[in-house]
């Protein structure tokens, strides 16, 4: 029998971790910040990188990428030498971490299936390292039963004795990029979590960010977050499907959805624009490929993603209904990240814009955008013959550059943001 004080020593024993966390994948849009929000709640976190340039930035307390206000707290602690943060490429690190949370990229394969190789490569690179009590937090967005494949992959390869005493849980990530600091403080956390002991650590943590969190099983936790982001997904195309009717109706869209939406709380149509990223197409594709291996058993997401993809299509077809051809003309896209003020590129929906207009043999393809190609907006804008808004930036919503325009310039914009009475189509002299 041990008494109770050589008891209170056995336990400070087995919960003595020299990390409370560490995030997998840390260099990345939702691992990085993550990781910052953790640390600066109190918890001791390692952020475990592959990706030897972004772990060089990070060591240096520089960002790799824009998420607003996560410069100072990554550079107080890394510049600062808090000892709290730690970015390294050394798994053996996780021995010494109570809570592993797992967040590598969850791309398309070529065929759109999900391609689950980083994490894959996140167990097979973890799986020597984890200890009895670990806590695994998976939080990529995945395929509806992945969790329940990683505990049966991790009952298969651990012995009974660790495996019995782990828990594992899946927690989506549901932040907006370049908001992510603030989300991370607000948005509840839904945590897929197998049993009442692992819901309750997992608790614990994000508690301590000062969310509310709620327990559901790891399928439906999985689900849940499909399904919000296929929603919106939905309402994109919604919208985009309303915008190609008025355009073929030579209607203002911009004018029907904002009389629709007008203090009339039953509708919220979303604006018309360009739909992708590295998220809600490809969640589109994890759901129709969660039902079957055919898109028409998934007929509202498959054509939500056609209308989607589409609409690039259709503003090359305005700009020659317009003007009759673009070849040999000057273009300017401005815009070119997959959404507004994010300077990521991953799966932008421009690229296709791009493409498309390349295919028209035009004389010359010119590319503006704030966070990737900033300089000379005046000259580029003066040089077009053709202006299509790819990315609805901030930078763009005082459209006074457009004066710099030749009159004879065509202006494309299916987000209706340069000059909303005018609509989607217009020439630079009709700008008053
Ligand atoms: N980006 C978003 O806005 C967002 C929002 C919600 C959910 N998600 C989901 O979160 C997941 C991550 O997305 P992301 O945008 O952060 O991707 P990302 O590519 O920006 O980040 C993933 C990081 O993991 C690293 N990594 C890959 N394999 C690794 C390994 N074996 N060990 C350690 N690090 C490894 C990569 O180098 C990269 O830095 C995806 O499933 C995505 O769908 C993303």
């Amino acid at each position: 029998m041990f008494s109770q004080r050589t008891l209170a020593i056995r336990m400070v024993f087995i919960v003595a971790w020299k990390y409370d966390i560490a995030v997998v994948g840390a260099g990345g849009r939702v691992g990085l910040p993550l990781s910052l929000v953790l640390v600066e709640s109190g918890f001791r976190t390692v952020g475990l990188e592959i990706d030897k340039e972004k772990l060089h930035l990070l060591n240096k307390g520089q960002m790799p990428f824009y998420e607003s206000e996560a410069d100072e707290i990554l550079s107080k602690h890394i510049v600062g030498q808090t000892g709290r943060l730690l970015f390294t490429e050394d798994y053996s690190l996780l021995t010494d971490c109570e809570s592993i949370i797992i967040v590598p990229g969850t791309p398309l394969a070529n065929d759109y299936t999900p391609d689950t190789s980083q994490i894959r490569d996140v167990f097979a690179k973890a799986i020597e390292h984890i200890r009895p009590n670990h806590l695994i937090i998976l939080r990529s967005t995945v395929s509806p039963g992945t969790t329940d494949q990683i505990r049966e992959h991790l009952k298969s390869q651990l012995s009974s004795e660790v495996f019995d005493s782990i828990d594992i849980a899946f927690a989506p990530e549901r932040l907006l990029q370049g908001h992510a600091m603030k989300e991370l403080y607000e948005l509840p956390q839904i945590v897929g979590a197998f049993s009442e002991r692992g819901y309750k650590r997992v608790a614990l943590i994000f508690e301590k960010l000062g969310v509310e969190v709620l327990h559901v099983k790891p399928i439906e936790a999985e689900l849940s977050k499909l399904f919000a982001n296929n929603f919106r997904y939905i309402q994109f195309a919604i919208a985009n499907e309303f915008f190609s009717i008025c355009e073929s109706l030579n209607v203002n869209f911009g004018r029907v959805r904002e009389a629709t939406n007008f203090n009339y709380s039953r509708s919220t149509i979303p604006y018309a624009g360009y739909v992708g990223g590295p998220c809600l197409g490809k969640d589109a594709w994890l759901l129709i490929k969660a039902r079957g291996c055919h898109p028409s058993q998934s007929r509202l997401i498959s054509s939500a993603y056609e209308i989607n993809e589409n609409l690039p299509e259709i503003a090359i077809q305005i700009a020659k209904k317009m003007i009759g051809t673009l070849t040999g003309k000057t273009v300017l896209v401005l815009g070119i990240t997959f959404k507004r003020d994010s300077d990521d590129t991953r799966e932008s929906p421009v690229h296709r814009l791009l493409n498309l207009t390349e295919n028209e043999f035009v004389g010359n393809l010119v590319i503006h955008d704030p966070f990737a190609e900033p300089e000379d907006l005046k000259a580029k804008v003066a040089a077009a013959d053709v202006i299509f808004v790819g990315t609805n930036h901030s930078q763009y919503d005082d459209a006074a550059f457009l004066k710099h325009a030749k009159p004879d310039c065509l202006i494309v914009d299916v987000w209706y943001q340069l000059n909303p009475h005018l609509g989607h189509a217009y020439f630079a002299k009709e700008i008053g």
